[in-house]
């Protein structure tokens, strides 16, 4: 079968497409016959060779897939042919890939592949960041271009959260987050330090500060965090990490913690999905889609989500040609 291998970091054009061994289905396992597989901003570290220190090579990216079940887990609920979206643990650049199946999850027919792939890992992050919510909250957050941000915007309006604010480091992707829902974007680069123009902007302090870029943008963020609000960092797509000292936590009483979507949650991936899913239907839930590629133009893909155009949901399609 054919994947998508990096056999040495670097730029895109170290994506190669090559014939790679079958994947092997042992217990807990689900063999997928994937259709499509989604790129993230998280696989471009990857192949950069930075995402938290791996540096294992070969390497196929890719962490999440849609498909149909090619062979059952005999201990799992599908059936072969049922079609379903899977969270991986790696190697989803792929015409078949061994999903462990307590990540597994159906698919209606109404979902678009595209649509399936933006909720698997984006629409799952996003509400697992407002999983802490109430009405009223104010909610300061960062990354306006991000596929994360887009569904988070429009889950936390549905949950009556209060004023939504999003850092944006561009015009343009400020006035898709306004679209989305948002009440005000405040622009990352221009005249002055964000930290001043977050101060001028907004008109009280936030409960909810949201971050995946880390570095000065949180630092700024923090400072319009409340005393007793909280802080929820998932990304450092910036590249630097925040210090955050423990005396301002003391201080301020403040709540910061990180999430990652691997860690278990008050619900399973199957029933955020189902949600998802449902909320796609009745059109309540929309994601920003991008371009879908065939498996071999996976460099494409990488180019376009590292570009930061605002692109939307980046698919392959790895159905054979
Ligand atoms: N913890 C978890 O479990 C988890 C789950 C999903 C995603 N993530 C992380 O969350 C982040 C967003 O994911 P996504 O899927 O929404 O990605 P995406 O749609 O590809 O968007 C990428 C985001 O990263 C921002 N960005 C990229 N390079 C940057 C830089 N050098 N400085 C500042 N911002 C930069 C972009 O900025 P613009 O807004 O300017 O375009 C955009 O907001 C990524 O860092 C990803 O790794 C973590």
């Amino acid at each position: 079968m054919l994947a998508v291998r990096v056999d040495e970091f670097g730029d895109p054009s170290v994506l190669a497409c090559v014939e790679v061994p079958e994947p092997v289905v042992g217990p807990g396992r689900t063999l997928i016959e994937v259709d499509s597989a989604g790129v993230n901003f998280g696989d471009v570290l990857v192949r950069w060779g930075e995402y938290f220190g791996r540096r294992a090579l070969p390497v196929v990216p890719g962490w999440e897939v849609v498909g149909t079940v090619a062979t059952a887990d005999p201990e799992g609920p599908f059936r072969v042919g049922d079609r379903v979206a899977a969270l991986l643990d790696g190697n989803g650049y792929a015409q078949r890939v061994a999903a462990p199946t307590e990540d597994v999850a159906p698919v209606p027919g109404h979902i678009s592949d595209q649509v399936a792939l933006a909720m698997v890992i984006q629409g799952a992050t996003a509400w697992r960041l407002l999983e802490t919510l109430s009405p009223g909250e104010r909610i300061l957050v960062s990354g306006a271009g991000s596929g994360v941000t887009h569904l988070l915007i429009q889950l936390a309006r549905q949950r009556g959260a209060g004023e939504i604010t999003v850092v944006s480091s561009s015009e343009e992707k400020a006035a898709h987050v306004l679209r989305l829902g948002a009440d005000q974007a405040v622009l990352s680069d221009g005249d002055g330090s964000l930290r001043d123009r977050l101060a001028d902007q907004l008109e009280r302090k936030v409960d909810l500060v949201i971050d995946m870029v880390g570095g000065e943008t949180l630092e700024a963020m923090l400072r319009q965090l409340r005393p007793g609000g909280r802080a929820v960092v998932y990304g450092v797509a910036g590249g630097t990490p925040t210090k955050i000292s423990t005396g301002a936590l003391l201080k301020n009483g403040w709540n910061v913690s990180g999430l990652w979507l691997g860690h278990p949650g008050s619900l399973s991936f199957q029933e955020i999905l189902a949600e998802l899913f449902e909320l796609s239907r009745s059109g309540r839930l929309n994601p920003t889609l991008g371009p879908v590629l065939p498996l071999a133009r996976a460099g494409e893909a990488h180019r376009a989500v590292e570009a930061r155009t605002g692109v939307g949901k980046v698919v392959l399609d790895c159905r054979p040609a």
